[in-house]
């Protein structure tokens, strides 16, 4: 997180540079570029980092035709489905251990990577190795959203979770799991059922013995493995979590699309047309 955030403290700076070429007065710097890199951010968010994850398709839907379900009445807000089990999908994701220099070693996520402390030198991140870059080998892939955790998160360190009574605090899979049930979620085959998409079968879902109904984060993990072949979320996951990230920029009166819908990226980009999180992180001359 802390490379994330020089990432876009540099592309901020870049940004600023351009728009004092351009003859923007000193007094307004700061603020338009602020701006200009938040709508680069959402614009990222939209057209690259939401058809990734949920598909084009559902993508342009919830775009076009606006949310089925997260109707806001006021400011708008994260539900609990989607703080407390589809976004959560992203556990599934993390990997053991990350290569971040060239050349530079594998880094286990825990105690290397944890963050709550300035960026050692060694940590600096080269994004091209987490990102693919246009022109440059692949880059890392992100763990299959399966419903499968690395073993540093079910054994998380006490830096992150603090003491624990019980010892299956510890496994974020278990933290999960409670917390959905704590907060009285739905179960994946009820919001399946309000959404229309057809329940995953008992095969599909790979519990064992277990019984119940499917808890909605694991629900989410699973028709990821079964329909998203690990990479995407399926019609529930993915239809949480677009509609949210939709509507939440749309009812943003800072957002490009609040303001300016036909607004496109002024940065330059890896490849022509597109512009991706790679742009900001990766700067493209
Ligand atoms: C090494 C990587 C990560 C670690 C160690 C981690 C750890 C945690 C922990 C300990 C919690 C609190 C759990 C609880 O007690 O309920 C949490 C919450 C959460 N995590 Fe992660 N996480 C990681 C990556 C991710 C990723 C990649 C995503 C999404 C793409 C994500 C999404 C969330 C969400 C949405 C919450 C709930 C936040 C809230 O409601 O305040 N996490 N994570």
């Amino acid at each position: 997180m802390t490379g994330l955030q020089l990432a876009f403290i540099r592309a901020h700076n870049q940004l600023v540079d351009r728009l004092r070429a351009d003859g923007v007065p000193d007094s307004d710097l700061f603020e338009d570029a602020r701006l200009a890199l938040v709508w680069h951010y959402q614009w990222v968010i939209l057209h690259d980092f939401l058809p990734t994850l949920v598909g084009n398709e559902l993508t342009a839907t919830v775009l076009q035709e606006g949310p089925r379900f997260y109707r806001l009445e006021g400011e708008p807000y994260i539900p609990v489905e989607f703080a407390d089990a589809a976004y959560r999908y992203g556990h599934s994701q993390i990997k053991a251990d990350y290569q971040l220099q060239h050349g530079g070693p594998r880094r286990p996520v825990f105690p290397d990577l944890a963050g709550f402390r300035p960026l050692a030198p060694d940590h600096a991140v080269e994004w091209q190795l987490l990102f693919d870059v246009p022109g440059q080998p692949p880059a890392q892939r992100a763990k299959p959203i399966d419903g499968q955790l690395p073993a540093s998160l079910i054994r998380l360190p006490e830096s992150i979770t603090g003491a624990v009574e019980v010892n299956a605090y510890r496994s974020l899979a278990a933290r999960d799991l409670h917390r959905g049930q704590g907060t009285g979620l739905p179960s994946g085959e009820a919001v399946a059922h309000a959404v229309g998409a057809k329940p995953l079968t008992r095969a599909e879902l790979a519990l064992g013995d277990w019984r119940g109904e499917t808890p909605l984060w694991l629900y989410v993990l699973r028709e990821a493995a079964v329909h998203g072949g690990g990479d995407r979320l399926g019609e529930v996951g993915g239809r949480i979590v677009a509609e949210v990230l939709v509507e939440i920029v749309r009812n943003d009166p800072e957002s490009y699309l609040a303001n300016n819908p036909s607004w496109r990226p002024t940065l330059p980009s890896h490849q022509r047309g597109t512009f991706k999180i790679r742009d900001l992180l990766v700067p493209a001359s």
